[in-house]
C-alpha cells in the first residue's frame, strides 16, 4: 500500500469455508497484542454499501441482470473503501476484510460471465489504489462447504441469492479462487480449510505476522514510515 501504514488483508472462499470464524480469531489474537484492528465485509462495510447489500443478497437486482450487479458491487465496494478502509489504514488499522475485489471476479467474472476486461475495469474504480497486502483463500470442496453452510442457514436464515446455485457453479468458484492465487503468488495465500479450526487459525496467525513484520508494524506503537 503507497499511501497508508496499516495492513489490508482480505478473507476469500466459497461458502462454509469458515472465514468468519477465521476473521474472529485472527481479530482477538491481533488485539490481545495490542494492535488496532477493523473487522469489515462486503458487500457492505459503510452506510452506502450496507444499503446496497441488501439490493444484492435480497435478488432485487437479479432481474437487472449480471452486469448491473457487478457495478452495483464495484459502488458498494468504493463507499467502503473511500469511507472505512482508506481512512482506517492511514491510521495504521490493520483491516480484516470478509471478501473484496476477488469475489467480484470469482461470483460476477467467472460464474456471472462477464468478460475479465468488464470486471477489471470496474474493480480500477473501485478500490482506486487500495489492493489488500495479504488474500488468505479459504480453500474448501464444494460439497463440504455447501454441508457446513446449509447447516447454519437452516438455523438462521433462508440462503442469499448467491447461495441457491448448484454445486457445480461453487466448485467453479473454488477453481476460480485458486486461479487468481496461483496468478498473484505474492498476494494469496491458499489455506486448506478441511483442517481444525485451531491449525487453519495457527496458519493464519504465521501468515499475518509475518506480513506485519515485514511491514514493520509493531504491536501497540505507530507503524513506521
Ligand atoms: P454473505 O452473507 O456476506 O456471505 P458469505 O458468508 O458467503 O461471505 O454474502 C455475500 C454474498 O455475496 C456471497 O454469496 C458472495 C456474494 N458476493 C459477490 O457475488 N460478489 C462480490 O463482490 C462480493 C463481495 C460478494
Amino acid at each position: 500500500m503507497a499511501d497508508a501504514n496499516g495492513l489490508f488483508v482480505s478473507f476469500e472462499g466459497g461458502e462454509g469455508a469458515g472465514k468468519s470464524t477465521q476473521i474472529r480469531r485472527l481479530a482477538e489474537r491481533l488485539r490481545e497484542r495490542g494492535h488496532e484492528v477493523l473487522v469489515t465485509r462486503e458487500p457492505g462495510g459503510s452506510p452506502g454499501a450496507e444499503a446496497v447489500r441488501h439490493v444484492l443478497l435480497s435478488g432485487a437486482a437479479e432481474m437487472f441482470g449480471t452486469r448491473m450487479e457487478a457495478i452495483l458491487f464495484a459502488a458498494a465496494r468504493n463507499d467502503h473503501v473511500e469511507e472505512v478502509i482508506r481512512p482506517a489504514l492511514s491510521r495504521g488499522t490493520i483491516v480484516l476484510c470478509d471478501r473484496f475485489m476477488d469475489s467480484s471476479r470469482v461470483y460476477q467474472g467467472v460464474t456471472g460471465n462477464l468478460e475479465p476486461d468488464y470486471i477489471e475495469a470496474l474493480q480500477r474504480v473501485a478500490v482506486n489504489g487500495v489492493v489488500p497486502d495479504c488474500t488468505l483463500i479459504l480453500d474448501i470442496p464444494a460439497e463440504k462447504g455447501l454441508e457446513r453452510a446449509r447447516k447454519r442457514a437452516s438455523a438462521v436464515a433462508a440462503p442469499d441469492r448467491f447461495e441457491k446455485e448448484e454445486m457445480q457453479t461453487h466448485e467453479k468458484r473454488r477453481e476460480a479462487f485458486l486461479d487468481i492465487a496461483a496468478r498473484e503468488p505474492d498476494r494469496c495465500h491458499v489455506i486448506d480449510a478441511q483442517r481444525s479450526e485451531d491449525d487453519i487459525a495457527a496458519e493464519i496467525a504465521a501468515i499475518v505476522d509475518k506480513r506485519l513484520a515485514a511491514a514493520n508494524i509493531a504491536a501497540g506503537s505507530e507503524a513506521a514510515q
